[in-house]
């Protein structure tokens, strides 16, 4: 499992994390709620290497990833979907997944059957530019390229965003279907709650860069759960 321990993050003199712990086991989907802001996307930059962190302790299945640099992250099997897609508008599709061989072995250099399964888009369109996909066609892209890397861990940041409700269902079944079929651990950061609700096995609620509420996807009908979530 992925455990975060006490972390804390900042930018410059402001504290984007405090003393944030969460755990994200193998074979569950584990998901991190909050508003904008709150500090979700600086958690999985924590995770991933792209910010150091200033205090506290990350090990992914005991194998300590602070101060690690990301390509070595990658390497430990931490797969990442950034926010926004990321996609290199000018490569081709088939390039764009390509570039997720960076941190694998050669004889692994292949695109697993699998991103063509779950997102047959991808296949039909390997020759066209990625900024020329629509944006759920970018997404799906995105997690393709991370699938690539042959991740143990795949973290996600808002997948869902700006995204047609048709291509949010493609995503939410390749989620699940990863969980079940690969027992690998998904660490899903999101703000579209019905979305986290059908898929998380756990769930964590972000306020202001600290963990206030954690518990079973039910939990987030309470009062005090929703008082976090609603603007
Ligand atoms: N590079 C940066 N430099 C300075 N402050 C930053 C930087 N990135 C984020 N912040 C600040 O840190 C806080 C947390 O930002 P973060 O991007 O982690 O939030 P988020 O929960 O992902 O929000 P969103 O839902 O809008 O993506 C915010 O106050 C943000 O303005
Ligand atoms: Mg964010």
């Amino acid at each position: 499992m992925l455990s975060v321990e006490n972390v804390n993050l900042h930018y410059g003199a402001a504290q984007a994390l405090r003393n944030v712990s969460i755990e994200a086991p193998m074979g569950k989907i584990t998901c991190v709620l909050g508003r904008n802001g709150v500090g979700k996307s600086s958690l999985l930059r924590a995770i991933t290497g792209q910010h150091p962190v200033s205090a506290g302790a990350i090990a992914f299945n005991g194998v300590p990833l602070s101060g690690m640099a990301p390509y070595r992250r990658a390497r430990e099997g931490v797969g990442y979907v950034p926010q926004g897609r990321e996609i290199f508008p000018l490569l081709s599709v088939k390039e764009n997944l390509e570039t997720g061989y960076a941190p694998v072995k050669r004889a692994d250099r292949s695109i697993p059957e699998d991103v063509f399964n779950l997102f047959p888009v991808l296949r039909t369109m390997l020759g066209r530019r990625g900024g020329d996909l629509s944006g759920g066609q970018q997404q799906q892209l995105a997690i393709g390229r991370a699938l690539v890397t042959r991740p143990r861990i795949l973290v996600l940041d808002e997948p869902t965003e700006g995204i047609q409700p048709s291509i949010i269902k493609d995503i939410g079944r390749a989620i699940r279907y990863l969980r079940d079929s690969t027992g690998m651990a998904i660490l899903l950061v999101e703000q579209y709650l019905d979305f986290c609700r059908e898929l998380a096995d756990h769930v964590y609620i972000m306020d202001r860069g600290a963990v206030v509420h954690q518990g079973p996807p039910e939990t987030l009908d309470t009062v005090e759960a929703r008082r976090h979530l609603t603007v």
